[in-house]
């Protein structure tokens, strides 16, 4: 709960709802009760990724029966730095490390995320388009 305001903040970042499938602003309570609830959540975990002692992003981890969906933002002022794919890839390769059927979620358009997930060794396998939401599309590993 200590770094709350923080990935507050991060959250709220316009650029970050853009590319979410949420999208919309958060009032501070409703951050902390999401947040509250997620740390109790044993199928979810959240990491800050910090670099040269900053923190520089944030990887989040969803389990929904054999699959381990990933969320990743890096804080609006290191971005495009090169740090979001080495964060991305970093966290599978050494904090995940035994191998996992992954899925990510991504606007559709967003090609740093995409990058990312090809790099991953995940392909696109489907589109899907909420009624209020932006386009999405399902990324996930090869079989
Ligand atoms: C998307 C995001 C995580 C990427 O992290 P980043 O640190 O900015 O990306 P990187 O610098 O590691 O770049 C990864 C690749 O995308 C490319 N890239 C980065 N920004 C780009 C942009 N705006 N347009 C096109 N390509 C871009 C880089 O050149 C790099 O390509 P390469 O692997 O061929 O060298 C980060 O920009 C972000 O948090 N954006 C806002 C929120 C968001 O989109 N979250 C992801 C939801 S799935």
């Amino acid at each position: 709960m200590g770094d709350s305001a923080q990935l507050f903040i991060w959250r709220n970042d316009p650029v970050t709802r853009e590319n979410s499938r949420n999208g919309k602003l958060l009032e501070f309570t409703e951050h902390t009760q999401w947040l509250e609830t997620a740390l109790q959540n044993s199928d979810r975990q959240i990491y800050i990724a910090e670099f040269e002692n900053e923190q520089i992003g944030v990887v989040r981890t969803d389990r929904i029966g054999d699959v381990l969906e990933l969320s990743w933002t890096v804080v609006p002022e290191c971005r495009g730095k090169g740090l979001g794919k080495k964060m991305v890839v970093g966290f599978v390769m050494e904090v995940l490390g035994s191998p996992s059927k992954l899925r990510a979620s991504i606007r559709k358009g967003n090609i740093a995320s995409e990058k990312i997930a090809l790099a991953l060794g995940l392909r696109s396998v489907r589109e899907e388009s909420g009624a209020d939401g932006p386009p999405m599309v399902v990324w996930e590993t090869r079989i």
